[in-house]
């Protein structure tokens, strides 16, 4: 059947306005359905974002991205931090076929190169501790001898809980990673590279019922944390000078610090809604406008990635349900509340993705004339493991439904994140397909996208930017 294209011809995108200096995104593609390159790449330039950080190297974005003009931050991810630190020729070719190949007039114009994810979370129980420096100091080292090492540097995105302290002034790193985290700094330093920290008010929040809600949002309206006379009055702040604290201790304290990620999730928790998200955002945003840094840096404007771009259907929800929602856009590209990037606080949304094409208007629900319902929890459980159900649970959009309302859900989700395949939406005769809209106004029955592979041979694309991508692509091959 054929997809609708979504209002493609009729979005009129005014000249972007300009994001807020040093504002970035981060695009994450762990979804079933992944928005294609072109579009995500068309979404960004409309919004007015020059910064972007990515996870990986993968060819369709890096191709997308090529020309763009957008700065990137391209990653290697854990799995292969061990690669990297055993052997220096490893890097050398990494360098060469992910920095190096798009690294030209039209290419793409990568800035950082993030060494991991977040290796030194506990969860990980150590795993990345012994590789993670070497890692980093292979990576670099092999970007200083492609001579590219001055304007590309490799930083390693930490979880803020490589650092801790009473208050601010009192950040120091961790006590059992404090040897490596110095030297991580001083190889850092060396080579005028940033630290790259992620920070969530959020989940300040979500793992203290006794948080006060109010200091995780830049609005004020909690009591202020007193450190030595300097009133914190939002845990952001807080978060981001216990840090610099912990750098002056390692004789670091004016080392660049970039935000590696900041957001809000819209669904999955009790605090994780649209509303609060808007009020997170609006604050941040506001205040990154008006360079106002934090009480350590004052003045000063912070480059930062938002996470995220845009919800992931495929994201681990081991840290929470909330993980498959931290998109400022839905999954098909579609803004879920206003935001306004220049910092301004307009009441404006932004600009939606162009041409994107979405299955047929065809869901899936319980069979109500079915007879035996003995296996409907067994059938729920399989479709929920395989496609994201987290809006059914306490707190989320679509708690709160009956049985059959959580069967329909379950086995919708299924059979979008199947492309709609016939045999998708059975359920041995438990369930049927349907053209009529099952979604409430709290509940969204989805409708999935073309994914990335089916759309790319039939996106829309101006002709010449069709040009321009395979002339990018065919330089991209002839570099490699
Ligand atoms: C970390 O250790 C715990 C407990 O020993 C284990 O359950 C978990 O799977 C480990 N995680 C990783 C990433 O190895
Ligand atoms: C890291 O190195 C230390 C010291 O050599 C060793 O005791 C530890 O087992 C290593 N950890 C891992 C995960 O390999
Ligand atoms: C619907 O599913 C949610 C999430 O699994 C569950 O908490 C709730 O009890 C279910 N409701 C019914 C009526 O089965
Ligand atoms: C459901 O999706 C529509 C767009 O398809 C959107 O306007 C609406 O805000 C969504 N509702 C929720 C609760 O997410």
């Amino acid at each position: 059947m054929a997809g609708l294209v979504m209002a493609a011809a009729v979005v009129v995108v005014a000249a972007a306005a300009a994001a807020v200096e040093g504002l970035g995104m981060n695009w994450g593609t762990q979804a079933t359905h992944p928005l294609p390159p072109k579009v995500v790449v068309q979404m960004l330039r409309d919004n007015g974002i020059t910064k972007v950080k990515l996870f990986d190297t993968d060819f369709a974005a890096m191709s997308a991205l090529a020309g763009s003009g957008i700065e990137v931050m391209v990653a290697i991810p854990n799995k292969d931090l061990n690669t990297m630190a055993s052997d220096y020729s490893n890097a050398q070719s990494w360098v060469k076929k992910n920095v190096k190949r798009y690294d030209f007039d039209g290419g793409v114009t990568i800035k950082y190169v993030a060494v991991g994810n977040e290796p030194f979370l506990k969860t990980y129980n150590g795993s990345f501790i012994n590789i993670t420096l070497p890692a980093l100091q292979n990576i670099q080292n092999a970007l200083n001898d492609a001579g590219i090492g001055d304007r590309i540097k490799a930083t390693v995105p930490l979880n803020a809980d490589v650092y801790d302290g009473q208050l601010p002034s009192a950040g120091r790193f961790r006590p059992e990673i404090s040897g490596l985290m110095t030297d991580i700094v001083k190889f850092l330093a060396k080579n005028n590279a940033p630290f790259t920290v992620n920070i969530y008010p959020f989940l300040s929040l979500y793992l203290d019922d006794n948080f006060p809600v109010n200091y995780a949002f830049f609005d004020g309206g909690s009591t202020p944390v007193n450190d030595g006379g300097v009133l914190y009055t939002n845990v952001f702040d807080a978060n981001f000078d216990t840090l610099v604290a912990a750098l002056k201790g390692v004789g670091h304290g004016d080392m660049p610090i970039i935000v590696g990620e900041v957001g809000w999730p819209t669904d999955g928790d009790k605090n994780a809604k649209v509303a609060l998200a808007q009020r997170f955002y609006a604050g941040l945003l506001k205040r990154l406008a008006a360079n106002v840094g934090t009480p350590a840096r004052p003045n000063q404007y912070i480059e930062m990635y938002l996470f995220g771009l845009v919800d992931e259907d495929a994201k681990s929800v081991a840290p929470g349900s909330f993980e498959r929602h931290w998109g400022v856009l839905r999954y098909d590209g579609q803004p879920k509340f206003a935001m306004d990037l220049t910092g301004q606080g307009r009441n404006t949304m932004l600009v939606p993705a162009r041409g994107v094409q979405y299955l047929s208007k065809t869901w899936c629900v319980i069979n109500t004339n079915a007879k035996d319902l003995s296996n409907l929890g067994d059938k729920i459980n399989f479709a929920c493991t395989f496609a994201d159900c987290t809006p059914l649970g306490f707190g989320s959009s679509c708690n709160g439904m009956d049985t059959n309302g959580n069967a329909s859900y379950a086995f919708n989700a299924y059979f979008q994140a199947q492309s709609q395949k016939e045999e998708a939406c059975n359920f041995q005769g438990l369930a049927v397909p349907t053209q009529t809209d099952p979604s409430t106004n709290a509940c969204n029955f989805t409708i999935q996208i073309k994914s990335s592979a089916a759309t790319t041979a039939t996106a829309p694309v101006a002709a010449g930017a069709l040009v321009a991508v395979a002339v990018a692509a065919a330089q991209l091959l002839l570099l490699w």
